[in-house]
C-alpha cells in the first residue's frame, strides 16, 4: 500500500495490491479524477487519462481554453455554476447571495493510519500499518473557506474511505447547503445499478437497473436512514455475478437523511454522489467553525459480488464495529415481544425465561412495556423507570431473578422518543421537535425528542445510566419507531434550522458513545421498527441490529440475502418466531425457521412454554447446534449461492477460516412433485480437502463440491415411502461439511 505524489504532472496515486486510485491537480487548481479500479503499475505520468476535447456549440469553457470545460472533466469534488452543469458535490451560499465557489489546490499531507472523525462513526485502524491517509487541502479565496479531502487506502482489500472537512477561515459566515462525502466520476456508464430497498417488514430487497441518461438516486428525508433505501449501492458490470466480474460498492457510514445518486451525462460518463441529503441540509459555518462530513466507503473488486460483500463484511466486522462484543460469538437470546407484546407480568416473564434457560439459551430480553405508564402504544415513552404494577421488584429485581436462573438479562429502550402521556413530556413539553404555530404529527402516538440539544440527550442518558448502574443489564435493544416530521428545534436560531436533522443524529451518536464507553460489556442491538436504521453508522456503536420486524422465515430469506450484500452475519439479528407467523400468518416448519435464523445472531421471539414436548426437544437441539457452529456462522466467510429473488430455491453458506468446516443452508419455498435433479455449486472450500457430508455420510473432495456440485434433489420424486419424511412447502436443510483428511 502506498500513496505517491508525482510532482511533475501533479498526480496522486493511491494503491495497494488490489486497487489504484489516481487524481491530478487540474490547470485551474481543482482536482481531477483519473482512474479508480484494479491496481495498475505506478509511473510518473498519467495526465493523458484526463481526456479533454473541444466540444462544439453548447459547452461553456473555463477561461480561454476551448478544450477545458468542467462539464466534460471528471472531478473529485465539483461545484455548480462554473461550466459544469451536472449536480455538484458542494454548494456554498455566501453573504451576498452567490453560490459560486472556486476551491483550488493548496497542499497535501500523507499520514500513516487513519484519523478518527470527530463525533461521527467511521472505519478505523488498530495500527498505523493497516492504512495510509492522504489529506488534500483546497481553498476558496473569496470566502476563505478551507476544504480538506480525506482518502484512506487500507493495506488489504480494495477499500478506499473518503470524507471531507470544512473550516471557515474567513470573516463572514457561509451556509453549506450541500456537502457530499464523495464524488466519483467514472469514464463510462456500462454498469448495472443495484440497490437495497423496501419498506417496513420488507427491508433490503434487491433492485437492479441499468444506468440510463439522467439522474437516478436513493435516499432518505426521514431523519433515519430508513426502511425504504439502505445507504448502499453496487455498480456492477453487466457480465458480473456473485462469482466473478467487476463491481464497485459504495456504503455511507451515516444514519440520518442521505442521498446516493448517479448522473449519466450525454457522453456516457457517470457521476456518483453520496452524502448527507442536500434537500434537508443547510449548515451555517461561522468564522473558525468546522464541519466534518460522514465517511463514504468505496470497495472495488474484479472477483464478483460475493467477494465485494466479503470485503465489506470483514471491514465492518473488524474495523467499524468496536468493543467487547466485536469478536465474540453472540449470546443466543429469547425476546418476549412476539410472545407477550404488552401483556405480561413479572411471573409470566419468569415462566418464559425459565423455559428459555431449560432449552439452553443464554440471554432473556424484556422488550417494550416495562416502564412508566406503558400498557400500550399511547403512554410512557421517556419515563425510563420500571412500572411497579407489572414489575414489583423493579428492573433490578427482575434482572436478579433472571441471573439466578443462569441467564443474562437484556432490556428494551426507545431513548429518542416520548409520549405526550408521560411524566417526561409533562415536565419538558418544549423538548420535542416541532415547528412553532404548526401542528405536530405523531407516529405511533409518539414524538421525537430534540436530540440536537445537549440537555435533552443528557436527561435521557441520566435515566439510562442509572438503570445500567443499578440493575444487571447485559444487553440493550435500542429502538426507534418513527421518522422525523416538522423538524424544528426551539433551541437553535432561525438560520441554523437546516442543521437540525444532522445535529439530531449527532446527538444520537453522542449518547451511544457515552453509554458504550461507560458500559463496555453491554451488548447493544440497534433497531428502528426492524430495519429502519440498519446502517453502518449504527454498527460503530451497536455491533448487531434487528434486521426486520418480519420474522417469517420465508420473508427473511430475501431480507437477509439482500442485507448480506453489505453487512456481516454477525450484525444481523435473526430469530425463530411462532407459526403461524405474526406478520404474514404463514405456517412454516420449525426447522426452517431455525435454518434461516442460524445465518445471523440467532435467537427466539417465542413463549417456549407453548411448544409441544417434541418441539421443545427440537429447540434444544437447535440451540446446541448454534452453540457448536456460531463462530463459523457469524465470523466465517459467507457466500450467497442461490438468490431467493430468482426462483423457488435459495441457498447460502459459511466457511470457517481454516476451510475445514462449512455450513450450507438450502431452502425450497414451494414443494415440487417429480422435480428435476438439483445441485448446488459450493464456494470457498479447499479443493484438496476431503469433506464428509453430514446428511449423507458421503465424503467428497472440495473441488467436486465446488465444480460438480452438492446434490440437493428430492430423491423420492413425490412418491414417499412410509419410512421417509416427506418434503413440504417451506422446506430447508442444513448441510454440515467437516474435513475428514486434510
Ligand atoms: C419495534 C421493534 O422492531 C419490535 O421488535 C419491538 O421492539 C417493538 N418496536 C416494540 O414496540
Amino acid at each position: 500500500m502506498n500513496i505517491i505524489y508525482h510532482a511533475s504532472g501533479r498526480i496522486f496515486h493511491l494503491y495497494n495490491d488490489t486497487i489504484s486510485y489516481l487524481m491530478m491537480i487540474l490547470r485551474n487548481g481543482h482536482l481531477g479524477q483519473l482512474y479508480f479500479g484494479r491496481r495498475i503499475q505506478d509511473k510518473e505520468d498519467f495526465s493523458y487519462l484526463l481526456e479533454t476535447c473541444e466540444r462544439p456549440m453548447t459547452s461553456c469553457v473555463y477561461e480561454t481554453d476551448r478544450s477545458f470545460s468542467l462539464e466534460h472533466i471528471r472531478q473529485e469534488y465539483p461545484v455548480f455554476g462554473t461550466t459544469d452543469f451536472r449536480q455538484p458535490a458542494l454548494e456554498i451560499l455566501q453573504e451576498n447571495g452567490s453560490r459560486i465557489s472556486n476551491f483550488t489546490y493548496d497542499s497535501y499531507a500523507i499520514t500513516d493510519g487513519k484519523p478518527a472523525l470527530s463525533g461521527l462513526p467511521a472505519t478505523y485502524t488498530e495500527n498505523d500499518a493497516e492504512a495510509r491517509t492522504l489529506c488534500i487541502t483546497l481553498k476558496d479565496d473569496v470566502t476563505n473557506v478551507q476544504m480538506q479531502l480525506f482518502y484512506t487506502i487500507f493495506a488489504k482489500g480494495g477499500i478506499l474511505a473518503r470524507s471531507v472537512r470544512f473550516l471557515n477561515q474567513g470573516t463572514q459566515p457561509v451556509h453549506l447547503t450541500r456537502a457530499m462525502s464523495l464524488c466519483l466520476d467514472l469514464p463510462d456508464c456500462d454498469y448495472i445499478w443495484e440497490q437495497l430497498s423496501g419498506c417496513w417488514a420488507r427491508e433490503c430487497h434487491i433492485h437492479t437497473r441499468r444506468l440510463e441518461p439522467g439522474i437516478q438516486s436513493i435516499g432518505s428525508m426521514r431523519g433515519n436512514s430508513s426502511h425504504e433505501h439502505n445507504p448502499f449501492l453496487i455498480l456492477k458490470r453487466p457480465s458480473a455475478d456473485e462469482r466473478q466480474g467487476e463491481a464497485i460498492g459504495l456504503s455511507l457510514i451515516y444514519s440520518g437523511c442521505f442521498r446516493i445518486q448517479a448522473e449519466t451525462d450525454a457522453h456516457q460518463t457517470v457521476r456518483i454522489l453520496a452524502g448527507i441529503d442536500p434537500e434537508t441540509f443547510d449548515w451555517k459555518l461561522d468564522t473558525n467553525e468546522t464541519l466534518q462530513t460522514p465517511e463514504a466507503v468505496l470497495v472495488y473488486t474484479d472477483r464478483g459480488l460475493n467477494h465485494l460483500s466479503q470485503t465489506f463484511h470483514k471491514l465492518y466486522q473488524k474495523r467499524l464495529a468496536r468493543g467487547y462484543w466485536r469478536d465474540r460469538p453472540r449470546p443466543i437470546l429469547n425476546n418476549n415481544w412476539e410472545a407477550t407484546y404488552f401483556d405480561f407480568t413479572e411471573e409470566r416473564l419468569i415462566e418464559i425465561a425459565a423455559r428459555t434457560k431449560e432449552c439452553g439459551a443464554e440471554l432473556f430480553v424484556l422488550d417494550d412495556g416495562w416502564f412508566g405508564a406503558r400498557s400500550g402504544e399511547k403512554a410512557g415513552l421517556g419515563d425510563w423507570k420500571p412500572n411497579k404494577d407489572r414489575l414489583p421488584n423493579g428492573i433490578a429485581g427482575l434482572a436478579e431473578r433472571i441471573e439466578a436462573l443462569g441467564m443474562k438479562f437484556g432490556l428494551w429502550f426507545e431513548p429518542e422518543m416520548t409520549n405526550k402521556d408521560s411524566d417526561f413530556y409533562r415536565q419538558h413539553p418544549d423538548w420535542i421537535l416541532e415547528t412553532p404555530q404548526r401542528s405536530v404529527s405523531h407516529g405511533r402516538f409518539q414524538y421525537v425528542l430534540d436530540f440536537s440539544r445537549e440537555e435533552v440527550v443528557n436527561a435521557i442518558y441520566e435515566q439510562m445510566a442509572e438503570l445500567l448502574r443499578t440493575a444487571k443489564i447485559s444487553y440493550i435493544k435500542w429502538d426507534m419507531n418513527r421518522s422525523i416530521t416538522e423538524c424544528y428545534s426551539k433551541a437553535w436560531p432561525a438560520d441554523r434550522q437546516g442543521e437540525i436533522y444532522h445535529r439530531y443524529i449527532l446527538g444520537v451518536y453522542a449518547l451511544y458513545e457515552r453509554l458504550t464507553r461507560e458500559f463496555p460489556h453491554v451488548l447493544f442491538e440497534s433497531c428502528a421498527s426492524g430495519g429502519g436504521r440498519f446502517d453502518p453508522g449504527m454498527l460503530f456503536y451497536a455491533p448487531q441490529g434487528w434486521v426486520s420486524d418480519n420474522s417469517d422465515a420465508i420473508e427473511r430469506l430475501k431480507i437477509q440475502y439482500g442485507t448480506s450484500m453489505c453487512y456481516p452475519l454477525s450484525s444481523m439479528g435473526s430469530h425463530v418466531s411462532v407459526s403461524p407467523n405474526h406478520q404474514v400468518f404463514r405456517y412454516t416448519p420449525l426447522h426452517t425457521r431455525a435454518n434461516v435464523a442460524y445465518f445471523g445472531t440467532f435467537g427466539y421471539e417465542l413463549d417456549l412454554n407453548k411448544l409441544t414436548p417434541q418441539e421443545t426437544e427440537e429447540v434444544k437441539a437447535q440451540i446446541r447446534f448454534m452453540k457448536q457452529y456460531r463462530e463459523i456462522l457469524q465470523y466465517g466467510t459467507f457466500y450467497r449461492l442461490k438468490s431467493p429473488f430468482e426462483g423457488n430455491e435459495a441457498a447460502w453458506m459459511c466457511v470457517s477460516e481454516d476451510q475445514k468446516t462449512a455450513l450450507i443452508g438450502w431452502y425450497r419455498i414451494l414443494n415440487v412433485v417429480n422435480d428435476r435433479y438439483t445441485r448446488l455449486r459450493l464456494e470457498g472450500l479447499n479443493p484438496d480437502y476431503l469433506y464428509r457430508n453430514s446428511r449423507t455420510g458421503i465424503c467428497h473432495y472440495g473441488d467436486e463440491l465446488m465444480y460438480a456440485g452438492l446434490i440437493t434433489s428430492d430423491e423420492t420424486a413425490g412418491q414417499v415411502p412410509p419410512d421417509v419424511t416427506p418434503y413440504t412447502d417451506f422446506d430447508s436443510r442444513i448441510y454440515v461439511l467437516e474435513v475428514t483428511r486434510p
